[in-house]
């Protein structure tokens, strides 16, 4: 072909076909990309509800938060210890908050200098009416457990609302509950009505925690993180100027540091300084940070590159890092020295949906997890930190304990010894193209001729 032909073809045949094609695909992709489903309208909220404890910005401060109706009217938040029945009264001014399709007032209060032990009893008042008395417990020891929870992202007959409370039953010493994102399914009030018919009396009475996920978000050209997320979980110090969603709280003898990993690249700068220097400033024992998008994805080597950039480097201090978003169960706690000191963080990929994605099986996994839902039971007791996984039916699945003494930090992985769950869930045969099914199958399939060893169920 001569140079003239080459340049003619290139020209006026390949580069525009090129560039038709792109733009089919990402006008396919668009609505994925950037769109959002319509909210449907709700109705306003006539008594306060959504009532949801959580904590405060100090050990002995807890945040209420509540919705109702749409004025702008205070409400007022009672509380008292109940031991000496002293009430205390917080003012409660509202944020009316218009989202898609709804508008509503959403209330918090702030519980202040309450006592390192003991019950206390709180009540939300309006002009008009009251509500019940809740109760919640105060607990300074240094030994204690939290449950964790990857993401939910009920549909509207979901399945969680079925299967936390028997949790908490099982677990009823726990401090509190914390979920690692996509609490959610969309910021649309019907599944914000899930997630608390799901909470119920349970958000009353032990604080609830979540970073934000990727579906707490509105998509468009950049994202944002919706109102209402911050509004019911009002102890993220949201920087007006960056937008990040940050928090950290001391529990016992541990820092819990929550990032939010959904923000676009540009926005890590200023959370990793965040980070840098909250665990700078951190003299507790123990240090987990908590994020949705994993540091080391199980989906492929080069996703999640700009939390991992950005994150990764200031891991070396941390001892647990919990995780969500990629719909399967992944454990790793892998580098050591040559005496057996652990010198990485445990790792923690998870989730508590129905519905499970694809995994590629990269990284270096110690202990895999498919098809069904499953959470965490994380106790710290001085020089330990146990993390027991369990599946939906309360079944024992993974169990570590790291120990932290003057001897170094060491692992002791017992979950090895119970079998692993890989295969293709029915939610995924059904809800997944057979394309994706069968690439899922042959990934599996070609995992378990690599690791003859594993034990499998
Ligand atoms: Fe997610």
């Amino acid at each position: 072909m001569d140079k003239f032909r080459r340049h003619y073809l290139l020209k006026f045949i390949l580069f525009p076909l090129i560039f038709v094609v792109l733009l089919i695909w990402v006008y396919s992709r668009w609505g994925v990309w950037f769109g959002n489903p319509p909210e449907a309208s709700y109705d306003i909220q006539p008594k306060p509800a959504r009532v949801l404890l959580t904590m405060g910005m100090d050990a002995d401060t807890r945040y209420v938060s509540w919705v109702h109706d749409s004025l702008l009217d205070v409400e007022w938040l009672d509380y008292m210890n109940v031991l000496d029945s002293t009430l205390m009264t917080v003012e409660s001014a509202p944020v009316k908050y218009h989202s898609r399709s709804g508008v509503g007032s959403y209330y918090k209060a702030l519980m202040s200098s309450l006592s390192k032990e003991g019950t206390y009893a709180y009540r939300i008042r309006t002009s008009q009416d009251t509500t019940q008395w809740y109760h919640f417990k105060m607990d300074s020891s240094s030994t204690y457990s939290f449950l964790y929870f990857g993401d939910i992202q009920d549909e509207l007959e979901g399945g969680f609302d079925a299967m936390l409370p028997s949790v908490v039953e099982r677990n009823r010493d726990i401090s509190f509950l914390l979920f690692g994102g996509d609490l959610i399914e969309r910021p649309m009030d019907c599944y914000w009505n899930v997630v608390f018919q799901s909470l119920d009396t349970i958000a009353t009475s032990y604080p609830i925690l979540s970073v934000p996920g990727n579906h707490e978000y509105l998509k468009g050209l950049t994202r944002k993180l919706e109102r209402r997320f911050t509004l019911t979980f009002p102890y993220f110090e949201v920087d007006d100027e960056s937008e990040n969603a940050l928090y950290t709280f001391a529990y016992g003898d541990a820092r819990f540091f929550m990032l939010d990993s959904n923000r676009d690249t540009w926005n890590y700068f200023s959370q990793r300084s965040w980070l840098k220097n909250e665990l700078k400033k951190s003299s507790e024992k123990w240090k987990i940070v908590v994020l949705h998008h994993p540091l080391h994805s199980i989906k492929g080597s080069m996703n999640n590159l700009g939390v991992r950039m950005f994150f990764d480097g200031l891991m070396s201090d941390v001892d647990l890092i919990l995780q969500g978003h990629e719909h399967a169960y992944a454990r790793s706690c892998v580098d050591t020295t040559e005496k057996g000191e652990v010198i990485s963080p445990l790792s923690l990929i998870s989730y508590c949906s129905e519905k499970d994605y694809a995994m590629d099986f990269c990284g270096e996994i110690e202990k895999w997890g498919t098809a069904d839902r499953y959470y965490q039971l994380i106790t710290i007791e001085n020089d330990s930190l146990k993390l027991k996984t369990f599946t939906a039916d309360h079944s024992l699945y993974d169990e570590v304990i790291l120990v932290k003494n003057e001897e170094g930090k060491h692992y002791i992985d017992k979950g090895k010894t119970i079998p692993q769950k890989i295969c293709v869930s029915d939610w995924f045969k059904n809800n997944k193209s057979k394309k994706k099914v069968e690439a899922f199958e042959k990934n599996i399939k070609e995992w378990k001729e690599e690791h003859p060893e594993a034990l499998l169920q």
